[in-house]
């Protein structure tokens, strides 16, 4: 999971991924991780909205922490969701000719159409809340394609 500043979007959707993979008894099929393509908030836990928007959800986040984007990661994960187009075209740069890792955004590769997660962190309560659902939505399909390993 992919965004900015790996403190609102990406750890949100680690978080919200992880659990639902745990409630299918498919957590062994994959390992979940996130990043920023940033590094402006690199070592710092998720943002204390995105902690207490995950919690009102039964999702505990707050033990994560924001790290950037390596080239590493093209080679040990092989889908790499980002949140939104710009974090898909600077991902999209970054991946070495070498990686065979699909590099995909988010919402689109869990089949919820081409669009963004818009970034929550300039907004209120309700941004937030709205992020957490496409997230939620999209982890539901993610786990649908782990199953059937579509992936
Ligand atoms: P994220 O949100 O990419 O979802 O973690 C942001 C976090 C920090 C900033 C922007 C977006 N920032 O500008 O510092």
């Amino acid at each position: 999971m992919v965004c900015l500043g790996n403190i609102c979007r990406s750890p949100t959707a680690e978080g919200v991924l992880r659990v639902q993979l745990e409630q299918a008894g498919l957590s062994a099929q994959a390992r979940v991780d996130s990043v920023g393509t940033g590094d402006s908030h690199v070592g710092q836990p998720p943002d204390s909205r995105a902690i207490a928007c995950a919690n009102k959800h039964g999702v505990d986040i707050s033990m994560l922490r924001a790290r950037r984007l390596t080239l590493e990661d093209f080679d040990a994960f092989d889908v790499l969701l980002c949140a939104d187009r710009t974090i898909l075209h600077d991902a999209r740069i970054r991946k070495p000719r070498t990686s065979h890792a699909q590099v995909e955004l988010l919402l689109d590769w869990a089949g919820l159409g081409k669009k963004d997660v818009p970034d929550p962190y300039y907004g209120s309560a309700r941004d937030f809340e709205h992020a957490y659902k496409l997230i939620d939505n999209a982890a539901a399909e993610i786990v649908e394609r782990v199953r059937q390993r579509r992936f």
